[in-house]
C-alpha cells in the first residue's frame, strides 16, 4: 500500500492544488491527513470540500486549529493573529463543513498494525515533537514502528534504535526538494511530512510525503506554488496581513 501523507494545509488552496498536481505522476492508493485543514488561510471551504470528497480513501485526524475553528473550544490560548483567523474561519465555513470538522476523529489512529497517524503526538493532539525527549514520550505510548505526525510544520524524522535496552534517537531535518529514504527494519520512526500550506522551516514551498508501506520507503517532496496569489487572497479576505506575508518566507 502506498500512502499520500499531507498535513497542516491551513486553508491554503493554492498550495494544496500545486501538491495535487505534483502527485499526478506518483502512485498512491490512500491519503493520510494529519490535521489542521483550516485556520490562517483564505480558503477553508475549498480545502474541506476536497477532504470530504475523498471519502473512505482518506484517513483524517483533526488538528488543534480544526477543533477551535469548528467551535469545539475557545481560541483563548491562541496568539492574536491565530485568534482573528479562527473567528474569520468559523464565520466563513459552510454548515456542512463546520459539521465535518466537528466530527473529525481525534488521533492517534491506527492505520495498519505498525502504522499510526496523529496531529501533534500520540500522547496528545496538542503536544509538539521538537526534541528527543518529546520523541521518547511519543513512542512510549504506542507499539507502532512508524508514526506520522504534524503540528510543528517542520519536515523531520526521529529515528529510534534499540541499544542495550534503550531507544537511542537520531534527528534528521528534511531539506531540499526531494528525499528518498529506506526505513531500517529494526528501528522505529516518527515522521513529519512538513506543512502543505504554511511551512515554517524557511522554505516557502509546500511540503508533503508519499510512503510505500510494503517497501518501508519514504519519498518527501517540496513543491513551489503561487505564494503571492495565496497571500493576496488572505489580504483581500480581511485576515491579518501577516498571515499572508509569512508565506513568502516559509516562517
Ligand atoms: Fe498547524
Amino acid at each position: 500500500m502506498r500512502y499520500l501523507i499531507l498535513s497542516d494545509i491551513h486553508a491554503n488552496w493554492e498550495a494544496l492544488q500545486a501538491v495535487l498536481r505534483h502527485t499526478r505522476r506518483r502512485k498512491f492508493e490512500r491519503i493520510l491527513f494529519l490535521g489542521d485543514a483550516v485556520g490562517y488561510g483564505a480558503s477553508p471551504n475549498q480545502v474541506v470540500d476536497w477532504l470530504r470528497s475523498q471519502g473512505r480513501r482518506a484517513v483524517i485526524v483533526r488538528g488543534n486549529h480544526d477543533r477551535v475553528c469548528a467551535g469545539l473550544e475557545s481560541a483563548v490560548t491562541f496568539n492574536r493573529y491565530a485568534r482573528e483567523a479562527t473567528h474569520w474561519t468559523h464565520q466563513h465555513l459552510s454548515p456542512r463543513n463546520l459539521e465535518f470538522l466537528q466530527t473529525l476523529p481525534v488521533g492517534p489512529l491506527e492505520v495498519e498494525e505498525d502504522l499510526v497517524v496523529c496531529h501533534g503526538s500520540p500522547v496528545d493532539e496538542d503536544e509538539y515533537i521538537f526534541s528527543v525527549a518529546d520523541a521518547g514520550d511519543a513512542l512510549s505510548v504506542t507499539p507502532a514502528t512508524v508514526v506520522f505526525f504534524g503540528h510543528t510544520h517542520i519536515p523531520s524524522i526521529f529515528m529510534a534504535r534499540m541499544v542495550d535496552g534503550h531507544e537511542l534517537f537520531q534527528i534528521r531535518l528534511l531539506s531540499g526538494h526531494r528525499n528518498v529514504l529506506d526505513l531500517e527494519a529494526d528501528c522505529r520512526y516518527l515522521i513529519n511530512p512538513g506543512s502543505v500550506g504554511q511551512p515554517r522551516d524557511r522554505d516557502p514551498a509546500a511540503s508533503y510525503a508519499v510512503y510505500d508501506h510494503g517497501r518501508r520507503r519514504l519519498y518527501h517532496y517540496r513543491v513551489g506554488y503561487p505564494v503571492q496569489a495565496a497571500r493576496r487572497r488572505i489580504h483581500q479576505a480581511g485576515l491579518p496581513p501577516v498571515l499572508g506575508d509569512r508565506l513568502q518566507y516559509g516562517a
